[in-house]
């Protein structure tokens, strides 16, 4: 098997391509099969615009040999992600994710590690609708006896699957579980559950991941249909769900792919990830709590080319100094630079016209109060900074 390699050009950031993305993703999933960007670069190579990061860092992970010094490694990524999908509220072609994922630590305990951490920065971004979903795919020892059950019970009912279920079946049946359509949801209600095939090792890992979070008195919904979109999970796969984005329940994904280091040529070395939508995650926090837009403390309305160059150094002072300043750099008159502080919302304005340069004092207007108080422009910085100390 030839081993992926960063493209060329490309540097990994390490504390620390299309092949690689099927290889991981799986040949037959939504995400490879319709919706990724692959194109030919100038030189004739085959490029694809990422659609998710963990056969990234797999690669990585690989490329460096990272496991021979250390296989337990966590690592996090942020970045814009490409799928072609269709656009909706939620759901994006470009788009960002926050991902962590975990290598070398096969115990449940590490899934239920990433379950946590998704919950406590939910929580603490104040979002209260949101709970995590959890299930287990089985591994290759397994699931193969599941799928062959599942492909017998839909022998008989292959009249009432949608022409995608159809393909799936060939394919990707599991993905049967999860599809969206009304009527292939009703006959899969009825299909054999995949709880009842899992090998004893894989029935101990999600017991105990389940012990775990009710030990933790974490709440959760053990979700049969989540089979996820995504080929490499083996185990668990959790997903946290809330209702506050309409049909693009999941503001986070994951679970467990214990066979991607080995299947993308490296050893046998287990994993375990996340990845949170960021879009997503901004939407149900901004539409839970009322964002205030960063109101600039002191405008500088500075009349004339004179008045600019004598400005515009207090104008970094200020922003240096912690101090929000704003300062418009065209020859205005006073109304329209009073015109311009209002929309921004600043607090106070710094007028300098002529007759201030020749008194060497400015003019500091409050604009809620419109009190103005004469400014010595010789100590401006230091006079602002010391009036709005104790609110900066
Ligand atoms: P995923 O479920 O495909 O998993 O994506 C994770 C999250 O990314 C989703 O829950 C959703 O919030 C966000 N997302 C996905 N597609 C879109 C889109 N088109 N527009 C906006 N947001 C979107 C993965 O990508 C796996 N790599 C996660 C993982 C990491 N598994 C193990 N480690």
């Amino acid at each position: 098997m030839t081993s992926i390699r960063a493209i060329k050009g490309f540097k990994d950031i390490l504390p620390g391509e299309t092949e690689l993305f099927a290889r991981s993703i799986g040949e037959a999933t939504d995400i490879v099969e319709k919706e990724m960007y692959t194109f030919t670069d100038r030189s004739g190579d085959l490029l694809t615009m990422r659609p998710e990061a963990t056969a990234a860092v797999v690669r990585a992970y690989l490329q460096h040999k990272i496991y021979a010094q250390d296989p337990i490694q966590k690592y996090y990524t942020i970045g814009p992600m490409f799928r072609r999908e269709r656009p909706q509220k939620g759901r994006y072609r470009q788009f960002y994710q926050i991902n962590a994922e975990i290598f070398g630590v096969a115990s449940p305990y590490a899934d239920v590690q990433l379950i946590v951490m998704l919950v406590e920065l939910l929580g603490r971004l104040g979002v209260t609708d949101a709970k995590p979903h959890v299930n287990s795919l089985g591994c290759p020892a397994c699931r193969p006896d599941y799928r062959r059950a599942l492909l017998d019970f839909l022998a008989s009912r292959e009249a009432r699957l949608c022409p995608d279920c159809l393909r799936r079946r060939e394919t990707n049946p599991l993905r049967i579980l999860d599809c969206k359509v009304p009527r292939c949801r009703e006959t899969s209600l009825e299909a054999p559950e995949l709880a009842a095939f899992l090998c004893p090792e894989c029935r101990t890992h999600f017991d105990t991941l389940q012990q775990a979070l009710d030990e933790l008195g974490i709440a959760y919904v053990i979700d049969k249909r989540l089979v996820r979109g995504l080929d490499y999970y083996s185990r668990t796969t959790f997903e946290i769900q809330t209702t506050a984005l309409g049909a693009q329940s999941a503001v986070a994904g994951g679970g467990r792919y214990d066979g991607l280091v080995k299947t993308l040529g490296g050893p046998d070395i287990p994993a375990t990830g996340f990845a949170i939508g960021f879009d997503r995650l901004a939407e149900i926090v901004a539409a839970e709590r009322q964002i205030e837009p960063a109101v600039p403390k002191v405008f500088i309305a500075a009349l004339g080319a004179e008045a600019q160059a004598r400005a515009f150094p207090w104008l970094t002072a200020l922003n240096r100094r912690g101090i929000a300043a704003e300062m418009l750099f065209e020859d205005k008159s006073l109304k329209s630079l009073m015109k311009r502080a209002g929309k921004l919302g600043a607090r106070h304005v710094l007028i300098i016209g002529e007759n201030e340069l020749a008194a060497d004092t400015g003019q500091l207007r409050n604009m809620a109060t419109r009190e103005q108080t004469p400014l010595a422009l010789e100590r401006v910085v230091e006079e602002l900074q010391q009036r709005f100390r104790e609110t900066v």
